[in-house]
């Protein structure tokens, strides 16, 4: 069966079975792929039973929790595009939000100078964790299997643990002393001096914690037993989420964004994230050129993409807030007309340093490296793109006392101090100022595509913090405009360009000495970076079929049937 779909693969994408790497799972009915192996068989366990790929969506997310705490999360937050078999297509913002007793210079001193980490390793970088909350949402929106079995294979990993990867211990291991700062962390994740692979991780109170999720749902974690774990945790540690932060957040369901990009159909994730407004942006300044004749990773692919990087960017650090709180202007940024003014100004042989280029001039103001990506798709054509994360690496390394999981240090996304870094580079304005009860500005873009016949195409996400938006762009160009199939356009190395700071930053060795020089010898800042991204994505056949593509720069695992 798996020669025929092999076959189908020429047939539909016309590629050389000597270029093109199989996309690592292939199947007529479903698929799913996730950073973990555990979880993608969890999901794809699910949708063999008959639920759709929400359900599965959902207890992958669980999984996750359970199998790769570095971002799968109970304690953060995150976002969900989803788009049924019909075609209508939502999303859910289940992003943190600043707690009630937040304020706008909680990280400054009384200089008004940064207090160096205080926004990313203490209780303080907490928002109030939005997960349990989004996913019940797309459950009682979208599921059609209880709440109880989506949750139950979760509760059995962490209840009766499961064998650490090399990936799982090398992690473990080198977070050791990130974990030894809290106790609660350091007896769960290093409870061990080292960890080896095929070690048995067992989490009794994360099963716990589940269990009680999965009977008392959302108000359980948001009020019950888990709300007054957590507050003893911030009395323990200073934090200042409190039990009425948990009581009053709720998850957003927004349209999403849409554009379109030589007739592809794209939607994704509208402010809290300022990822689709920025991937439409890139897109729509791209589309004013052609590739036809470009040769990929050529000078003239590389410059004219980090160009309009750099534009929406720049717009995204003057423009992009939550949407509650500050006017964005949305439908202009995304626009057409727009795109071509913004990158009128680009010219291959004359640079603009970043620091003279501001945002774009928008007239009209009145208009209405650590996060986990996972892409699902059932077979009624049910898709689901999303994407969660606790913001850096584990967290703020902060275990909820007797709750085993760890909480979020996003508040490090608003920006702290107007042009002062986040830990991904990112600057930002008064739009993304903190403020109670407010939405930081992420970069997520869980993305789904469809085809000029609007049929399901892409399933697009990746994790990697302000690299996430120009992962999703060059893996899109790389099917629609290179004619890459999934595997390909994941696989292939990366570059980036965020407006400040002005660097391109390129994947290490894998990038021709020729175009390298090139850039450089055109004005470009280079930089190297040893990856970027882990885009776990789905490409959908002409005839139906899934063609389930993990990143081959992590332990990524796609599965299909
Ligand atoms: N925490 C990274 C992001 O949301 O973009």
């Amino acid at each position: 069966m798996k020669s025929i779909l092999k076959y189908l693969l020429f047939v539909v994408f016309n590629i050389s079975p000597l270029v093109a790497v199989f996309p690592d799972a292939i199947g007529e009915n479903g698929a799913v792929t996730s950073s973990s192996k555990h979880a993608s068989q969890i999901g794809i366990d699910v949708l063999k039973n008959g639920g759709n790929a929400i359900d599965a969506a959902i207890a992958v997310g669980f999984a996750l929790s359970v199998t790769f705490p570095n971002a799968g999360n109970l304690g953060g937050g995150g976002f969900m595009v989803i788009r049924t078999s019909s075609g209508e297509v939502r999303t859910i913002d289940f992003r943190e939000v600043a707690p009630e007793n937040a304020f706008r210079d909680m990280y400054l001193d009384e200089n008004g100078d940064v207090i160096s980490g205080m926004s990313l390793y203490t209780a303080h970088a907490s928002g109030v964790p939005g997960t349990v909350a989004g996913f019940e949402y797309a459950h009682e929106r979208f599921g059609t299997k209880s709440w109880n079995y989506l949750l139950r294979p979760s509760i059995q990993l962490a209840t009766n643990g499961f064998e650490l990867s090399f990936r799982d211990a090398m992690y473990l291991n080198a977070s050791r002393s990130f974990f030894l700062r809290d106790k609660e962390s350091a007896k769960i994740f290093a409870a061990q001096d080292n960890y080896s692979v095929g070690d048995l991780f067992i989490q009794k109170d994360l099963a716990k914690t589940l269990r009680r999720i999965s009977i008392g749902g959302a108000d359980e974690f948001y009020k019950g037993v888990t709300s007054d774990m957590i507050v003893q945790c911030m009395k323990r540690t200073g934090g200042i989420i409190t039990k009425s932060d948990l009581a009053n957040y709720r998850p957003i369901e927004r349209d999403p964004i849409t554009f379109k990009y030589r007739d592809y159909t794209f939607y994704s994730m509208p402010p809290a994230s300022s990822g689709g407004i920025c991937l439409a942006e890139i897109l729509n300044q791209l589309e004013t050129i052609s590739f036809d004749s470009v040769g990929f990773h050529s000078t003239n692919h590389i410059q004219p993409f980090v160009e309009s990087e750099r534009r929406a960017y720049a717009d995204r650090a003057e423009f992009l807030g939550d949407t509650d709180f500050t006017d964005v202007p949305i439908s202009t940024l995304i626009s057409k007309s727009y795109a071509e003014i913004r990158f009128s100004d680009y010219d291959q042989y004359k640079i603009i340093p970043s620091s003279d280029m501001g945002p774009g001039e928008i007239e009209r103001y009145d208009e209405s490296d650590e996060t986990t990506h996972y892409s699902v798709v059932d077979k009624w054509g049910n898709a689901v793109s999303v994407t969660i994360t606790l913001n850096g690496k584990y967290g703020n390394g902060i275990v909820v006392d007797g709750a085993g999981f760890l909480l979020n240090n996003e508040m490090d996304d608003f920006s702290i101090k107007p042009g002062h870094p986040n830990m991904y580079g990112l600057v930002g304005k008064e739009a993304n100022a903190i403020a109670p009860y407010k939405r930081m500005l992420s970069s997520m873009t869980p993305t789904i595509v469809d085809d000029p016949e609007d049929n399901l195409f892409l399933v697009l996400g990746s994790p990697g913090g302000s690299t996430i938006i120009t992962t999703v762009a060059q893996i899109a160009v790389n099917v629609i405009d290179f004619g890459m199939n999934i595997q390909d356009a994941v696989n292939a190395p990366r570059f980036h360009h965020q407006w400040l700071p002005d660097l391109i930053f390129f994947e290490s060795d894998r990038f021709s000495s020729e175009t390298l020089s090139n850039l450089s010898s055109k004005g470009y800042e280079l930089s190297e970076r040893k990856s970027i991204g882990e885009a776990n994505c789905i490409q959908i056949g002409s005839s139906g079929i899934k063609f389930s593509a993990a990143d081959s720069r992590r332990a990524a695992c796609a599965l299909a049937y």
